[in-house]
């Protein structure tokens, strides 16, 4: 496996990103961080702690891929762990932006749920991949068109606990 992202370059790019992201909240809580299961794990726990306001922190689940078949498979939302959202600014984080659908279908869901604002923080975003128009707000790393893992992202729900971001040895796309 190559190490595509070392995680001190994740370390200092979330230091930006979460100054960024401070810059575009100013004076605008209540804000509510939703990560998507189970990928953002450790990019929301890095990421908050980097935030200098208070915000909640809750989460939903949303599953299509398996191993490397990057051909999306029918996307389940399970959002049952949300609390009420309600006139909430939602900022909803999630480990990568392939074709986009995931995150078109969750930010319709969240507004359908009557949040006031959704803002979407991207860990990585790969380049060539989208098939859905859709522009996130905050992007830490653009990517080339590899299966990667690691700092959350699995194969087979595995290496998702290295601190890097991994290209999988013959995992194109
Ligand atoms: P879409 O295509 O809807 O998909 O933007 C986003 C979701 O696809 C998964 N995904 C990957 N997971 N390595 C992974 O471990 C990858 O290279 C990869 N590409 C897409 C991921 O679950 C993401 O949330």
């Amino acid at each position: 496996m190559d190490v595509l992202i070392p995680a001190e370059q994740i370390r200092e790019r979330l230091d930006a990103l979460a100054a960024e992201i401070g810059r575009a909240y100013e004076g605008k809580p209540p804000v509510t961080v939703v990560g998507i299961l189970n990928g953002c794990l450790m990019f929301v726990a890095d990421l908050v702690r980097r935030i200098d306001f208070p915000v909640r922190v809750a989460f939903v689940t949303a599953s299509s891929y398996r191993g490397t078949a990057t051909s999306p498979g029918r996307l389940e939302i399970h959002d049952g762990l949300l609390p009420d959202l309600t006139g909430r600014h939602v900022l909803l984080l999630d480990d990568i932006l392939d074709t986009g659908k995931t995150l078109t279908r969750i930010v319709a869901h969240l507004l359908d749920r009557g949040v006031a604002s959704v803002k979407v923080g991207v860990l990585l975003r790969k380049v060539g991949r989208q098939e859905v128009p859709f522009e996130p707000d905050f992007v830490g790393f653009t990517i080339p068109d590899k299966f990667v893992i690691g700092y959350g992202l699995d194969f087979n729900d595995e290496y998702r606990h290295l601190p890097y971001i991994g290209v999988l040895e013959g995992g194109e796309g």
